[in-house]
């Protein structure tokens, strides 16, 4: 497998996550609010909850159902429930867009 475009950086607003779907992982794209885009795994470790339903902060994803928030850099939850991390995967733009390989996971 390979990086796979997913969009261009300037399609995703600024705070705000998008799900998408690489070789069947989900993944959320999130860029945050210093223009730095991210990409986690998209389902929340605690229960099957889309975490790019959730709330973007500087350093992670945060899920709406019970409040954990997902490091951007480590994946790992940074307070309960939940307590197993969530795949980071390598970001790479390129010309403006966004390119993620779901094969290559930084964290996990
Ligand atoms: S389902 Fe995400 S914190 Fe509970």
């Amino acid at each position: 497998m390979s990086a796979q475009k997913v969009c261009g950086v300037e399609e995703l607003s600024p705070a705000t996550a998008r799900r998408v779907v690489l070789d069947g992982v989900a993944i959320a794209v999130v860029r945050d609010s210093a223009g730095e885009v991210h990409a986690i795994g998209d389902t929340c470790t605690h229960g099957d909850i889309s975490l790019s339903e959730g709330f973007v902060e500087d350093d992670g994803l945060e899920c709406w159902a019970h409040g954990s928030k997902f490091s951007f850099a480590t994946g790992k939850p940074l307070n309960l429930p939940a307590y197993e991390p969530v795949p980071v995967f390598a970001v790479e733009i390129i010309d403006g867009d966004v390119y993620i390989d779901p094969a290559v996971r930084l964290a996990v």
